[in-house]
C-alpha cells in the first residue's frame, strides 16, 4: 500500500495525514472487495523493516492500527470479513496485540472474505523460522512446508497461495512479501498512491488478471495438443 508520504506531501500535509488517508482506502477495498468475487485479501500495512522509520512515524501507524481494528470490527463481523493478522506479535504494544486477539475472535465465523492484515511481518524471517521447525509426521511436501510456514507466521489462517499481487505508489518491487506464496502470482504495478485506489482501481487490477494467461510452468492448451 504505497504512496501515503507522497499523497499528504504533494498536499503540504504531514505524513500522518497520509496514512490517516491510506486507512481511509483500506476500509473502502475491503468493502468492495467483501461485495466482489475475492475469497482472500492480504493487506501489507508494517513490514518489519518498517521499525525503522522514525519513531513518531511508527506510533502513529501502530496507534492508526489499533484505532482501525476497534472502529471496524463490528462492520467485519456485519459484513462476513474474517480478520487474521499475519507477522511476528511479540514486539508489538500490548494494547494492540490484545485487539488483534479481539478482533480475530469475534469475527472469526466470517465467511465473505478472509482479511489477512501483516504486520511486522517479513516473509524472509516467516521462510527461515519454518526451515528451522523439525520435520513434522505429513513430511516436507510443499503443501505441508506452506502449513508450516503459516504457522510462522503467527496465524491460525491457513496457507494461501497468492493469485493476483497489486502494488500501488509506481514501486515495483516485491518488498519481501509473501514470497513464497507468490510463486505464480500475477503481479500488477500501478502509479495511483494508495490513498486514491479505489473499488474502480481493484476492478480494473482484476480485469488485468483476467487477461493473463495462467499456465504455471506449462504450455497452454493449444501448444500441448500439437506436441502430442
Ligand atoms: C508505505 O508507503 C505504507 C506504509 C508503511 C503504511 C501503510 C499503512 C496504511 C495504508 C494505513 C494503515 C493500515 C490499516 C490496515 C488501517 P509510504 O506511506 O511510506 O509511501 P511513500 O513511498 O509515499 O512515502
Amino acid at each position: 500500500m504505497d504512496g501515503n508520504g507522497r499523497w499528504a506531501t504533494r498536499r503540504g500535509l504531514p505524513r500522518t495525514a497520509g496514512h490517516a488517508a491510506g486507512a481511509r482506502a483500506v476500509h473502502r477495498v475491503i468493502e468492495a472487495a467483501a461485495r466482489g468475487p475475492i475469497d482472500a485479501l492480504t493487506l501489507y500495512a508494517f513490514s518489519s523493516d518498517n521499525w525503522s522509520r522514525p519513531a513518531g512515524e511508527v506510533g502513529n501507524l501502530m496507534d492508526l492500527l489499533e484505532r482501525y481494528l476497534v472502529a471496524e470490527t463490528d462492520r467485519c463481523i456485519a459484513n462476513g470479513v474474517r480478520v487474521s493478522i499475519i507477522g511476528r506479535r511479540d514486539r508489538l504494544r500490548p494494547g494492540l496485540s490484545s485487539t488483534i486477539g479481539q478482533t480475530e475472535a469475534l469475527t472469526c465465523e466470517g465467511a465473505n472474505l478472509r482479511l489477512r492484515l501483516a504486520i511486522d511481518y517479513s516473509s524472509r524471517d516467516a521462510i527461515a523460522l519454518a526451515a528451522t521447525q523439525p520435520p513434522c509426521s505429513t513430511g516436507t511436501s510443499r503443501s505441508a512446508f506452506a502449513e508450516r510456514l503459516a504457522a510462522s507466521c503467527n496465524t491460525t489462517a491457513t496457507a494461501l497461495d497468492v493469485d493476483l499481487l497489486i502494488r500501488t505508489g509506481g514501486e515495483r518491487r516485491l518488498s519481501d512479501f509473501l514470497l513464497w506464496e507468490c510463486a505464480y502470482a500475477e503481479l500488477v504495478f500501478v502509479d495511483t498512491l494508495w490513498p486514491d485506489f479505489d473499488e474502480d482501481a481493484l476492478i480494473e487490477a482484476m480485469r488485468q488478471f483476467r487477461q493473463r494467461e495462467r499456465r504455471f510452468g506449462g504450455l497452454e492448451p493449444a501448444h500441448a495438443g500439437n506436441l502430442r
